[in-house]
């Protein structure tokens, strides 16, 4: 079976185990069978996110074969749609109502802060393969969850160095409001600051809005030596356009978190020429797992993978830590959970290992969009390890 029906097959399968499941709320796990849950938008903005994420985890759990460790995995799946007034709900049905032995979830940070208040209470293990909000490995943090991805005090946090380096000291912010956005400018100022830049102006859209006309006038009014932003998925292939066309690139040049323009540069096309930003992850990495992983994902999904795509494969390297420290059995949690602790992820990125707090300590790059690519120009920061404020793990 090819690599995609196979997928079809296990999400038909695990679309009708949950409804067998539901019927019988109560029952005790099946100890013949991994339950996975995937918490994760597939509809909005971050669609795109959340299927490239399901597809890195299910490339890495695919390594291990049709039966790993003699089990059969069940996979269980909510649109959380990146609505943080329905995380709670959502986290419910995946926890309580599939009763799954692992949660991956999620992109948005504000859905993410639902899902770990229910993962408190609940105990469930969760992976988080995407959403930076720091409290979750800062003063939310909790002994069954993991991050595989980053905090949003880390991909800014190199921004302004790069800038100033650059030679602009006086810069514009601008993101969605909600708590990603906000948590990358304050850790953009934090960084920009401590360069000797000065942040000029803080300018707000609403998540998701995409109408960025009247904070495009602005930045023309202002005329800052250079805007830095936080935008992902849809909305950042508008704005890097709407940027482009408002003719303010070569007067004003565009930084932001990588986030700006992964999985996206095709679509943004011309307009994403000479935009430079600070990651975890470049398509152009020269290491022997990026290039394999390249070619198994796009053999796979016939398309090419991204930093998501990386976080989704490195969730599922990390929960093979613990399914090889338990033989397959989660419910021996403080093995599981030691496993996790002490892993050493041998990831498209580069090796990365886990923090106390749970979260990856690991390499920032310097990105350029030359030629259609996000080429590495630089290694902005070596083994960058979040601060986890709070945290007493
Ligand atoms: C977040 O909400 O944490 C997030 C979403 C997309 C890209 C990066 C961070």
């Amino acid at each position: 079976m090819s690599e995609i029906n196979r997928r079809n097959f296990i999400t038909g399968a695990g679309a009708l185990a949950g409804m067998s499941i539901l019927s019988l709320s109560g029952c005790s796990k099946q100890s013949d069978t991994i339950k996975i849950g995937f918490m994760l938008p597939y509809s909005g903005t971050y669609a795109k996110l959340g299927s490239a994420i399901e597809n890195g985890f299910r490339l890495a759990m695919g390594e291990l074969g049709d039966s790993p460790f003699g089990k059969k995995l069940e996979f269980f799946t909510v649109d959380d749609e990146s609505n943080p007034a329905k995380a709670t709900d959502n986290a419910n049905k995946i926890m309580t109502r599939d009763n799954v032995d692992v949660v991956i979830g999620t992109v948005h940070s504000g859905v993410a802060m639902g899902m770990i208040k229910v993962a408190k209470e609940t105990g469930s293990l969760v992976i988080i393969p995407n959403a930076g909000a720091n409290a979750a490995t800062g003063a939310m943090c909790a002994p069954n969850v993991f991050r595989t991805s980053f905090s949003n005090w880390q991909p800014t946090h190199p921004l302004g160095k790069v800038m100033v380096e650059d030679g602009h000291k006086k810069a514009v912010f601008v993101t969605w409001k909600y708590g990603a956005g906000e948590e990358a400018l304050s850790s953009f100022r934090e960084g920009f600051e401590a360069a000797g830049g000065e942040v000029i102006k803080e300018l707000f859209v609403p998540f998701p809005n995409v109408e960025f006309q009247a904070i495009l006038t602005e930045i023309a009014a202002l005329k800052p030596d250079a805007v830095a932003c936080f935008f992902a998925g849809g909305g950042a292939v508008k704005f890097v356009k709407d940027y482009h066309v408002a003719g303010l690139k070569s007067s004003t040049p565009l930084y932001g978190s990588g986030f700006l323009t992964e999985g996206v540069l095709h679509a943004q096309g011309e307009a994403a020429e000479g935009i430079k930003t600070t990651l975890h992850y470049s398509d152009g990495l020269v290491n022997s797992k990026n290039q394999e992983f390249r070619m198994a994902y796009s053999n796979a999904f016939g398309e090419e993978a991204d930093v998501y795509a990386v976080q989704g494969y490195d969730a599922g390297l990390l929960l093979r830590k613990a399914l090889e420290a338990t033989n397959g059995d989660l419910t021996q949690r403080s093995v599981a959970i030691a496993a996790m602790e002490g892993a050493e992820i041998d990831s498209p990125r580069g090796s990365w290992r886990m923090s106390r707090a749970h979260n990856p300590i690991q390499n920032f790059y310097t990105l350029k969009v030359e030629g259609g690519e996000n080429k590495v120009v630089g290694t902005a920061w070596e083994g960058l390890e979040d601060p986890a404020s709070g945290c007493s793990l």
